[in-house]
């Protein structure tokens, strides 16, 4: 099958997800100007969506939260028109595992007309990674990268093999079927420490789902906050953080159990 256009749709708040999918789009070759670019990520982004077309590939990235696909990326994705594309589904989760999120991903993918031809399971820095409880630090790296843009090439060999009337099989993966019900997030949010801010407003415009607010001093609605952990590594004063128990249990768990590297897994 010839396509014509690459069109990428990720959403990926500390902007690891957002890495690979870039990769991948590398490995897959085409010319730059023929890739479309939809960071799904901060609350306007329905504002600048190119839907895709029926001669575009379609390459879709999401985090790993609880072991599934983040609920703000499904929710998003699931308000996009494809035109029956062929899709690349890729998780990114932070080296514990990804567990059903592929599966989260393909029924997404197929519930919206598309028709998955490959997925990928890569790491990136996990979100709750610290200086002191560091988690999969500074992935994804060279060699994840590389191991992207070979799956991508690998996308394209496949598709190109393909004519536009095959009829995919199902794409098998790894997970639960049917999805048992998610895991419930602590109930946690991310705060200010006031002492140390200095206003900038970087954490209300890295925000994915507009939690964070100016009221004498930068304030989280709690009821919007993901726990996706974007304000506190962008924030230049570390001035935004997690009090919470249950997390910093998180934290000293993963980081003592989850320090083996995972290595990126494909399904082609
Ligand atoms: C609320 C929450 C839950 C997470 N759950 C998992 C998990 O189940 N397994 C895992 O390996 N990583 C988990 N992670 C880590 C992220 O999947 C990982 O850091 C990913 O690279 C983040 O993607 P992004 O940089 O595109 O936002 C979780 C992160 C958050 C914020």
């Amino acid at each position: 099958m010839k396509f014509k256009r690459v069109n990428l749709f990720y959403y990926s708040p500390t902007h690891t997800t957002q890495k690979i999918i870039n990769e991948i789009a590398i490995g897959i070759g085409i010319d730059p100007l023929k890739q479309i670019e939809n960071n799904l990520t901060y609350p306007e982004y329905a504002d600048s969506i190119i839907e895709a077309e029926p001669d575009d590939l379609v390459v879709i990235g999401a985090p790993v939260y609880a072991g599934r696909i983040a609920i703000e990326a499904l929710q998003r994705l699931s308000k996009i028109r494809f035109a029956g594309n062929p899709a690349v589904l890729v998780a990114v989760y932070g080296n514990r595992h990804y567990d059903d999120a592929l599966i989260d991903l393909r029924e997404m993918a197929c519930a919206a007309g598309l028709r998955p031809v490959a997925a990928a399971a890569f790491i990136g820095e996990h979100s709750y990674s610290t200086r002191d409880f560091p988690v999969a630090k500074g992935r994804p790296d060279a060699e994840d990268k590389q191991a992207a843009r070979e799956f991508g090439r690998k996308v394209y060999e496949k598709v190109q093999s393909l004519s536009t009337k095959t009829e995919l099989p199902a794409l098998a993966l790894p997970g639960a079927f049917p999805l048992p019900e998610r895991r419930v997030l602590p109930e946690a949010f991310a705060e200010t420490i006031f002492e140390k801010c200095i206003e900038c407003g970087r954490c209300e415009i890295v925000c994915p789902t507009g939690a964070v607010f100016f009221k004498k001093g930068y304030q989280t609605d709690v009821s919007k906050c993901t726990l996706c952990c974007a304000c506190l590594k962008e924030c230049p004063r570390k001035a935004r953080v997690i009090n919470s128990e249950h997390v910093q249990n998180i934290r000293e768990a993963l980081a003592t159990k989850c320090n083996v590297r995972r290595l990126p897994e494909i399904f082609i």
